[in-house]
């Protein structure tokens, strides 16, 4: 039997999550949250945080994640209502007695469940034998659908004058039949009639298997008939809460971390069709907070994808804005936009399975790239169109609910819009028109030399300056000893050269015995050689050029930096890791 929200809701305000753990694992607060080693994993050090304000745990080695009630389940191995009357006994709490009410619905709901499964079962069943329908069969076959496929789905017809609603009449009653939604009562004719009649009827299930509602499509058009209509909502079942085909799709949670989610109940059966079974649909409703949830529960990427007509773009958009409130570290939500006219059902039986999986791949996007496109359309270069422009990413970034996102979302939106206004960004630009130049002068040699990396040029370009000027950085040693180098050779050699120019007094590039073919190679490749030619050295020139090359392998020393945490970042999402990153990025622009 179903617990009360409040009661639940109850134990929860009276016990900490951080309570609850430190029963079983010793916690050490650390700001906000506390952390300590995993129970769910062997660990030394911990990756284990509680976080009471948004009462939940989180375990960033395995991922587990979850309420009090989650943490004693697993902790214990409970069932869901041992754990309640566990955590309410601490809590202070009696156990909840079930009432009358609670145990009249319940009763409710085995008949509701019941009246489904049989209404479920005698029109799939029909659709397959009964000799009348052979219509309705020619229908599927059309459309390509095999027997297979309306077993999979337990796809139904019911036929255009049925009477089933009597054979039911004798083990249940009017009042629950009504309310199951399958029937409806006639004012004018008093008599009860079949919503679904003359309809393919596809069964929604619950998360379980159990079917709780049904879609149904007309297979003769008909203007004044709706193509498509769903069960009204009851006490059972609410749009917003359930998903085409989750039932099925879940299954394959432990092999696939993506899931399709598309508009239409032929969309999933038609990708299924074609082997792509992680596949459900929002049952024509604009898409909720809950189904992203429920879906986030089994996959880390939600890849949308609906009609590619016009209504399928704004139903996107509208998934987009809602759903991006509810994006959490290490979940993923994308966008496929299929070509025009296409929806997912048309396309992959069009082009196939590997097909639509490349194009998959090629296409998604993810749903911030998704949000700033959309709204980089509708603006203009002007001042007053760009600060619309960036309202607007701002206050979609606000309903972001986790802090670590929309830090990240917040700044990738920044950075981009940084891009587009080159006049606000001004030493950015003169940096990379630098780099253009540079290239430009050495492009021959490139071609020489791809395998010679960009850093390592750099690196050759140093080495040239202190051989070509020996004496000066003899006495100036410090102006080298600091700079990073990469590549391990090149850095063995400049630490030699140093040594040497340290202890040696006079001293030329022949006594520094430096490999010969690593010495060519500096002198042919070096692009430094090019400005340095023909003209005499001077020392301030040299340290011009010293102080060039040291800030480009900084920069570079930076990017590396950057790349590793936000490499780091994107798997441990911690603050400090975004702090350090968002320094680095500062340092870089500064650069
Ligand atoms: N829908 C609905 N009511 C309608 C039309 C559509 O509830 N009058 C919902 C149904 O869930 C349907 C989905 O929106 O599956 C997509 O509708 P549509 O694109 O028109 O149908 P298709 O999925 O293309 O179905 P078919 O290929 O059978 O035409
Ligand atoms: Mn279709």
């Amino acid at each position: 039997m179903k617990y009360p929200k409040e009661y639940l809701d109850e134990i929860k305000t009276r016990l900490k999550v951080s309570s609850v753990v430190s029963k079983v694992v010793s916690l050490k607060k650390r700001g906000k949250e506390f952390v300590g080693l995993s129970p769910f994993k062997n660990e030394k050090t911990p990756s284990f945080t509680v976080n009471d304000e948004k009462e939940f745990y989180h375990c960033f080695a395995t991922s587990e994640h979850g309420n009090i009630f989650d943490f004693v389940m697993k902790t214990q191995n409970l069932r869901f209502g041992e754990a309640v009357k566990y955590l309410a006994n601490i809590a202070g709490m009696q156990p909840y007695l079930f009432t009358k009410q609670d145990e009249e619905r319940e009763k409710n709901w085995k008949e509701y469940l019941s009246i489904y499964s049989n209404y479920v079962d005698y029109y799939h069943d029909q659709l397959l034998k009964n000799e009348k329908l052979s219509y309705a069969r020619d229908y599927l076959k059309n459309r390509s659908l095999g027997k297979d496929d309306v077993k999979k789905f337990k796809i139904g017809f019911v036929e255009k004058n049925p009477s089933f609603f009597d054979e039911l009449k004798k083990e249940f009653s009017e009042k629950t039949l009504l309310e199951s939604g399958l029937f409806y009562f006639d004012e004018n004719k008093k008599i009860y009639v079949e919503r679904f009649r003359g309809r393919l009827i596809f069964p929604i299930n619950n998360i379980s298997g159990q079917p709780i509602a049904l879609g149904g499509r007309i297979i003769q058009n008909f203007d004044y008939l709706a193509k498509y209509i769903n069960s009204p909502e009851t006490p059972f079942f609410k749009k917003g809460s359930n998903l085409y085909n989750l039932d099925q799709a879940r299954k394959l949670s432990n092999k696939l971390d993506h899931i399709f989610l598309v508009e239409g109940y032929m969309d999933v059966v038609g990708l299924c069709k074609n082997e792509i079974e992680n596949v459900v649909a929002n049952l024509g409703t604009s898409l909720t907070d809950k189904q992203i949830l429920v879906l986030n529960q089994f996959f880390g990427d939600i890849i949308i994808c609906f009609d590619g007509d016009e209504s399928g773009y704004k139903a996107a958009l509208r998934a987009a804005e809602n759903s991006i409130k509810e994006l959490k570290p290490e979940k993923q939500i994308s966008f496929l936009f299929l070509p025009n006219k296409e929806d997912p059902d048309s396309f992959v039986n069009k082009n196939g399975k590997n097909f639509f999986l490349d194009f998959t791949k090629e296409n998604k996007i993810s749903i911030h790239q998704f949000i700033f496109s959309h709204y980089k359309k509708q603006t203009e270069n002007n001042p007053s169109s760009m600060a619309v422009f960036e309202k607007k990413l701002r206050s979609i970034t606000n309903t972001i609910k986790d802090s670590f996102i929309k830090k990240y979302i917040l700044e990738y939106f920044l950075e981009k819009i940084a891009e587009l206004t080159p006049h606000s960004n001004q030493n950015k630009n003169k940096f990379f028109k630098k780099k253009i130049k540079s290239l430009e002068s050495t492009k021959k040699i490139y071609i020489e030399s791809e395998t010679i990396t960009g850093v390592e040029l750099k690196e050759y370009s140093l080495l040239y300056l202190i051989l070509n000027n020996l004496s000066f950085f003899q006495s100036n040693i410090h102006l080298v000893e600091n700079i990073k180098i990469f590549t391990e050779i090149n850095k063995q050699i400049l630490n030699s050269i140093i040594d040497k120019l340290k202890v040696k007094d006079q001293i030329d590039v022949d006594n520094l015995n430096l490999d010969q073919q690593l010495l060519d190679k500096i002198n042919k490749f070096a692009p430094i050689k090019h400005i340095l030619k023909n003209k005499p050295n001077n020392d301030d020139q040299v340290i011009d050029l010293l102080d060039d090359i040291s800030k480009d392998l900084f920069n570079h020393g930076l990017e590396l930096r950057i790349q590793e945490l936000e490499s780091k970042f994107s798997k441990d999402m911690s603050e400090r890791t975004f702090n350090e990153l968002k320094e680095l990025k500062n340092e870089r622009k500064s650069n």
